[in-house]
């Protein structure tokens, strides 16, 4: 999708950058002409994209391991390795399946925080005085359910709206320094961790299908379409800083069926100044059509 030389000569750092939304991130830098910097824990996938991506260089790296980036951070960063100075880090997350409250833990829910959220606070805070210099920005990857919330997700849904109001602070700080921050929160977009959650459920058809219904256009988000947000924001977006951009097919648009099955309903009934045409419509077990009038 994007094209051309962008980002000539540029560093772009990702995190995740070995499948999924970070290598669809990846792809598009490197079509922009960035020297990518592809961070994942996992050697297969991002070792694969090294070999197809002009100019990218894998690095081994746990984002939950401070460490790790203490050591990405020197030598990918600061020049003279790569001309000019760094423009952007990217983050992982794992969103764990369906949990009621009941089933998460204290434990769970900080390890979800050290890679959702604390990954990212620790890269920014390691590359903020390359970026600074290099007036260079920052983009994470948030999720549209840390602004409209998800059932079953606390952990997840609470990391993610963590990371847009870190996105927020950080951008409010570093604008003197002229380093914007900005995040991406998408809907669905079709990767193998949707399918790994898809498959983990009885009827993965079934869920697949809700997630495609769940967007006005009919279809979820691909890679590619999150990495040319990405680059808009990194190249063009040049006056913005603290914002969320949605990417989600409309997702949070509209109305929709939204008490769950055990959910006490109040349904208002008809004065009698509308008498009834039809019988009531509708697919919830606790709502039953009037019995007709004898
Ligand atoms: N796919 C979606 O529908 C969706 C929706 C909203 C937000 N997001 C967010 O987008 C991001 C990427 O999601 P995805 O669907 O592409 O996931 P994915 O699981 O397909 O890819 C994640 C990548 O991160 C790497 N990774 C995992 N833990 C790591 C660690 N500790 N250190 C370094 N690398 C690590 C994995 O090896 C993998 O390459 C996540 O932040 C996720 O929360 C995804």
């Amino acid at each position: 999708m994007a094209s051309g030389a962008r980002y000539a000569g540029k560093v772009v750092v990702v995190t995740g950058g070995g499948r999924g939304i970070g290598a669809g991130i990846a792809q598009a830098f490197a079509e922009s002409g960035a020297h990518v910097v592809v961070c994942d824990k996992d050697e297969s996938s991002a070792q694969a994209l090294e070999q197809q991506l002009p100019g990218a260089v894998f690095f081994h790296c746990d984002v939950t391991r401070e460490e790790d980036m203490r050591v990405s951070v020197p030598v990918y960063i600061p020049p003279p390795r790569f001309q000019p100075l760094p423009p952007l880090q990217l983050t992982v997350a794992r969103n764990p399946p369906a949990q009621r409250l009941e089933d998460t833990s204290a434990q769970d829910f900080r390890q979800l925080l050290e890679l959702n959220l604390l990954g990212s606070y620790t890269l920014s805070k390691l590359a903020l005085p390359h970026l600074r210099k290099s007036r260079g920005n920052i983009i994470n990857i948030s999720s549209l359910t840390g602004a409209i919330g998800q059932s079953q997700a606390l952990p997840y849904v609470a990391t993610k709206g963590a990371v847009t109001a870190m996105t927020k602070a950080l951008a409010l700080d570093e604008s003197k320094y002229g380093v914007r921050v900005n995040c991406i929160s998408p809907g669905n977009i079709w990767t193998p961790l949707w399918e790994t959650l898809a498959a983990s459920s009885p009827d993965p058809e079934a869920e697949i299908l809700k997630a495609v219904l769940a967007q006005p256009l009919g279809r979820m988000g691909q890679p590619a379409e999150v990495g040319a947000a990405a680059v808009f924001l990194a190249s063009e977006a040049t006056f913005c800083t603290g914002i969320e951009l949605r990417l989600t097919g409309g997702a949070e648009l509209g109305y929709g069926s939204k008490a769950s099955r055990d959910t006490p309903l109040e349904v208002p009934a008809l004065s009698p100044a509308f008498p009834r045409q039809a019988p009531a419509c509708t697919t919830h077990p606790q709502v039953q059509p009037p019995a007709p009038e004898t």
